[in-house]
Protein backbone atom coordinates (compact mmCIF):
# COMPACT_ATOMS: atom_id res chain seq x y z
CA UNK A 1 0.00 0.00 0.00
CA UNK A 2 2.00 3.63 -0.98
CA UNK A 3 1.74 6.03 1.26
CA UNK A 4 -1.37 8.10 0.17
CA UNK A 5 -3.69 5.14 0.00
CA UNK A 6 -2.27 4.34 3.81
CA UNK A 7 -3.32 8.14 4.84
CA UNK A 8 -6.54 7.65 3.00
CA UNK A 9 -7.63 4.17 4.35
CA UNK A 10 -6.59 6.25 7.97
CA UNK A 11 -8.61 9.34 7.48
CA UNK A 12 -11.80 6.86 6.21
CA UNK A 13 -11.35 4.56 9.35
CA UNK A 14 -11.71 8.39 11.33
CA UNK A 15 -14.78 9.00 9.07
CA UNK A 16 -16.63 5.50 9.88
CA UNK A 17 -15.62 6.19 13.53
CA UNK A 18 -17.15 10.21 13.77
CA UNK A 19 -19.79 8.70 12.15
CA UNK A 20 -20.71 5.84 14.72
CA UNK A 21 -19.92 7.88 17.87
CA UNK A 22 -22.50 10.80 16.04
CA UNK A 23 -25.97 9.51 17.31
CA UNK A 24 -27.46 10.99 14.22
CA UNK A 25 -26.72 12.93 11.18
CA UNK A 26 -25.32 16.29 12.20
CA UNK A 27 -22.29 16.85 11.03
CA UNK A 28 -19.25 16.19 13.35
CA UNK A 29 -18.88 18.51 16.20
CA UNK A 30 -22.16 19.80 15.76
CA UNK A 31 -25.63 18.43 17.96
CA UNK A 32 -29.07 17.95 15.81
CA UNK A 33 -31.87 19.54 17.00
CA UNK A 34 -33.18 16.02 17.74
CA UNK A 35 -30.45 15.95 20.51
CA UNK A 36 -31.31 19.29 21.34
CA UNK A 37 -34.81 18.61 22.55
CA UNK A 38 -33.96 16.10 24.46
CA UNK A 39 -34.51 12.98 21.86
CA UNK A 40 -37.31 10.58 21.21
CA UNK A 41 -37.94 11.11 25.43
CA UNK A 42 -37.89 14.48 25.59
CA UNK A 43 -40.10 15.29 22.44
CA UNK A 44 -42.21 12.34 23.56
CA UNK A 45 -42.99 14.81 27.10
CA UNK A 46 -43.52 17.73 25.40
CA UNK A 47 -45.65 16.62 21.94
CA UNK A 48 -47.79 14.98 25.12
CA UNK A 49 -48.17 17.83 27.12
CA UNK A 50 -49.16 19.77 23.77
CA UNK A 51 -51.58 17.37 22.97
CA UNK A 52 -53.19 17.26 26.65
CA UNK A 53 -52.92 21.58 26.88
CA UNK A 54 -54.91 21.79 23.36
CA UNK A 55 -57.75 19.49 24.25
CA UNK A 56 -58.12 21.47 27.55
CA UNK A 57 -58.19 24.29 26.02
CA UNK A 58 -61.71 25.49 25.22
CA UNK A 59 -60.26 27.29 21.98
CA UNK A 60 -59.45 24.47 20.24
CA UNK A 61 -60.80 21.58 22.27
CA UNK A 62 -63.20 20.91 19.73
CA UNK A 63 -60.64 20.10 16.92
CA UNK A 64 -60.12 17.01 19.04
CA UNK A 65 -63.31 15.44 19.25
CA UNK A 66 -63.25 11.84 18.32
CA UNK A 67 -59.56 11.84 17.79
CA UNK A 68 -57.29 8.80 19.62
CA UNK A 69 -55.28 11.06 21.30
CA UNK A 70 -52.49 8.54 21.80
CA UNK A 71 -52.34 7.76 18.29
CA UNK A 72 -52.11 11.23 17.53
CA UNK A 73 -49.30 12.22 20.17
CA UNK A 74 -47.44 9.17 18.40
CA UNK A 75 -47.26 10.13 14.84
CA UNK A 76 -46.54 14.24 16.20
CA UNK A 77 -43.40 12.28 18.02
CA UNK A 78 -42.17 10.67 14.75
CA UNK A 79 -42.44 13.64 12.69
CA UNK A 80 -40.78 15.56 14.99
CA UNK A 81 -38.16 13.70 15.60
CA UNK A 82 -37.65 12.53 11.96
CA UNK A 83 -37.74 16.49 11.12
CA UNK A 84 -35.38 17.11 13.64
CA UNK A 85 -32.65 15.03 12.48
CA UNK A 86 -33.73 11.85 14.88
CA UNK A 87 -33.12 8.16 13.33
CA UNK A 88 -37.41 7.67 13.79
CA UNK A 89 -39.37 7.59 10.19
CA UNK A 90 -42.67 9.33 10.31
CA UNK A 91 -45.23 6.84 8.70
CA UNK A 92 -48.62 9.54 8.82
CA UNK A 93 -50.32 10.99 6.28
CA UNK A 94 -49.13 14.50 5.16
CA UNK A 95 -50.14 17.59 6.41
CA UNK A 96 -52.68 19.14 4.23
CA UNK A 97 -54.53 14.79 3.79
CA UNK A 98 -54.70 14.96 7.43
CA UNK A 99 -55.61 18.28 8.33
CA UNK A 100 -58.26 18.93 5.50
CA UNK A 101 -61.14 17.90 6.63
CA UNK A 102 -61.07 19.57 10.11
CA UNK A 103 -61.48 22.87 8.60
CA UNK A 104 -58.81 24.83 10.78
CA UNK A 105 -58.37 28.57 10.63
CA UNK A 106 -55.17 30.79 11.13
CA UNK A 107 -56.72 31.48 14.85
CA UNK A 108 -56.55 27.60 15.41
CA UNK A 109 -53.15 27.43 14.11
CA UNK A 110 -51.99 29.71 16.22
CA UNK A 111 -53.31 28.60 19.46
CA UNK A 112 -51.92 25.02 18.64
CA UNK A 113 -48.80 26.69 18.42
CA UNK A 114 -48.83 28.66 21.26
CA UNK A 115 -49.63 25.66 23.50
CA UNK A 116 -47.04 23.71 21.63
CA UNK A 117 -44.60 26.85 23.01
CA UNK A 118 -46.45 26.45 26.71
CA UNK A 119 -45.74 22.96 26.46
CA UNK A 120 -42.40 23.27 25.63
CA UNK A 121 -41.27 25.95 28.34
CA UNK A 122 -42.90 23.36 30.57
CA UNK A 123 -40.18 20.84 30.03
CA UNK A 124 -37.38 23.42 30.38
CA UNK A 125 -36.35 23.95 26.43
CA UNK A 126 -34.37 27.34 25.47
CA UNK A 127 -35.86 29.66 23.64
CA UNK A 128 -33.59 29.90 20.77
CA UNK A 129 -34.13 25.53 20.67
CA UNK A 130 -37.86 26.16 20.64
CA UNK A 131 -37.27 28.66 17.75
CA UNK A 132 -35.25 25.92 15.67
CA UNK A 133 -38.58 23.81 15.63
CA UNK A 134 -41.09 26.41 15.37
CA UNK A 135 -38.98 27.49 11.97
CA UNK A 136 -39.31 24.04 10.86
CA UNK A 137 -43.10 24.02 11.36
CA UNK A 138 -43.66 27.15 10.24
CA UNK A 139 -44.01 25.99 6.14
CA UNK A 140 -46.54 23.61 7.24
CA UNK A 141 -48.94 26.56 7.74
CA UNK A 142 -49.88 26.19 4.09
CA UNK A 143 -51.22 22.44 4.24
CA UNK A 144 -52.79 23.02 7.79
CA UNK A 145 -54.96 26.06 7.56
CA UNK A 146 -57.47 25.82 4.98
CA UNK A 147 -60.12 28.59 5.17
C1 LIG B 1 -47.50 22.91 13.02
C2 LIG B 1 -48.69 22.49 13.37
C3 LIG B 1 -49.15 21.06 13.31
C4 LIG B 1 -48.44 19.90 13.16
C5 LIG B 1 -46.93 19.72 13.04
C6 LIG B 1 -49.37 18.81 13.16
C7 LIG B 1 -49.04 17.48 13.04
C8 LIG B 1 -49.97 16.47 12.89
C9 LIG B 1 -49.66 15.09 12.59
C10 LIG B 1 -48.27 14.52 12.39
C11 LIG B 1 -50.83 14.41 12.51
C12 LIG B 1 -51.00 12.90 12.27
C13 LIG B 1 -51.39 12.61 10.84
C14 LIG B 1 -51.70 11.12 10.70
O1 LIG B 1 -52.58 10.63 11.38
O2 LIG B 1 -51.05 10.43 9.91
C15 LIG B 1 -51.88 15.37 12.79
C16 LIG B 1 -53.22 15.07 12.84
C17 LIG B 1 -54.14 15.89 13.46
N1 LIG B 1 -53.97 17.20 13.80
FE1 LIG B 1 -52.33 18.26 13.51
N2 LIG B 1 -50.64 19.33 13.32
C18 LIG B 1 -50.54 20.70 13.41
C19 LIG B 1 -51.57 21.58 13.57
C20 LIG B 1 -52.81 21.23 14.02
C21 LIG B 1 -53.82 22.14 14.48
C22 LIG B 1 -53.72 23.65 14.45
C23 LIG B 1 -54.87 21.39 14.90
C24 LIG B 1 -56.17 21.81 15.52
C25 LIG B 1 -56.33 22.89 16.23
C26 LIG B 1 -54.52 20.00 14.65
C27 LIG B 1 -55.33 18.91 14.92
C28 LIG B 1 -55.09 17.64 14.43
C29 LIG B 1 -56.04 16.55 14.52
C30 LIG B 1 -57.41 16.61 15.18
C31 LIG B 1 -55.46 15.45 13.88
C32 LIG B 1 -56.05 14.04 13.69
C33 LIG B 1 -56.77 14.00 12.36
C34 LIG B 1 -57.39 12.63 12.12
O3 LIG B 1 -56.91 11.62 12.66
O4 LIG B 1 -58.36 12.56 11.36
N3 LIG B 1 -53.27 19.95 14.11
N4 LIG B 1 -51.33 16.59 13.01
Amino acid sequence: MGAISGIRARLCALCVAALLATPSCAPVGETTLYADLGGEAGITRFVADTVAISVADPRIAKDFDNINLDHLTRRIVLQFCELTGGPCRYPGRDMYGSHKGLHLATYNFNIFVEDLQIAMDHAGIPFPTQNRLLKILAPMYHDIVTR
